[in-house]
């Protein structure tokens, strides 16, 4: 079953509450939010204070995407603000399996990242000792950006890893994702996706999220 995150990071900041309440009627089961330091990425978004503000709004799985550098400084932060799952980026600290450790110490589901460019077996590693991998489609920093087609391989290799080798974890994407293109990632063997423009810039996102649950279902992995 396909599970859509709406990324926060498209939708609305001065009237956040009411865009995630609207995103959770229309269907939503996880909301993604995009922690950014403008130094692991070129960015800079919004923290823990924001993040635990929104919960009190909010029953769906808080899905925190960490693109920050050395993030085990802050996950007692993050756990605090009721965060469910936390995704930090293997690039981002020499701490990789410690911090997957901790967030799990914590109750929390815990989930590595890989952007673009970083070989899809490096996280082969961490396997049993996550929840979930994170496969970038996009260079992390912004959303609205263009699906880059060369990460589709990087997902079906680890589909076939985690199936050989009896993991059962989740497989998430992020970035280019909308109703034209997520039966590509589903079919690779995703099964949550990330979509940020394609559900905020929507006039109807019950519309769109039904679509893109039905498209990602109707395509979905076979091994
Ligand atoms: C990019 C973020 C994404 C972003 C996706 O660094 O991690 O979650 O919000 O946005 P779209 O779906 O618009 O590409
Ligand atoms: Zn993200």
């Amino acid at each position: 079953m396909t599970i859509i995150s709406p990324s926060v990071l498209s939708a609305d900041f001065a009237n956040l509450a009411e865009d995630i309440k609207k995103v959770e009627a229309a269907g939503a089961k996880y909301l993604h939010l995009d922690v950014m330091d403008g130094i692991f990425v070129p960015n800079i978004t919004f923290g823990a204070p924001v993040i635990s503000a929104i919960r009190k709004h909010s029953n769906m799985v808080f899905d925190v995407h960490l693109m920050i550098d050395r993030p085990e400084r802050y996950i007692d932060d993050f756990v605090k603000a009721g965060a469910d799952i936390i995704t930090i980026h293997i690039e981002s600290t020499d701490k990789v399996l410690e911090t997957l450790r901790y967030i799990r110490s914590k109750g929390l589901k815990a989930a590595i990242s890989v952007k673009p460019n970083t070989p899809i077996e490096e996280a082969f590693f961490y396997l049993c000792e996550l929840d979930m991998v994170l496969i970038m489609t996009v260079e992390p920093g912004f959303g609205g950006q263009k699906l880059i087609p060369e990460t589709l391989a990087k997902i079906k290799a680890l589909k076939k890893y985690c199936d050989e080798n009896n993991y059962s974890i989740d497989i998430e994407v992020d970035g280019g994702i909308g109703p034209d293109n997520v039966g590509l990632l589903t079919s690779n063997g995703a099964n949550i996706i990330v979509a940020g423009s394609a559900v905020f810039k929507a006039a109807d996102y019950s519309k769109v999220i039904s679509k893109m649950i039905a498209e990602g279902d109707r395509n979905s992995y076979k091994s």
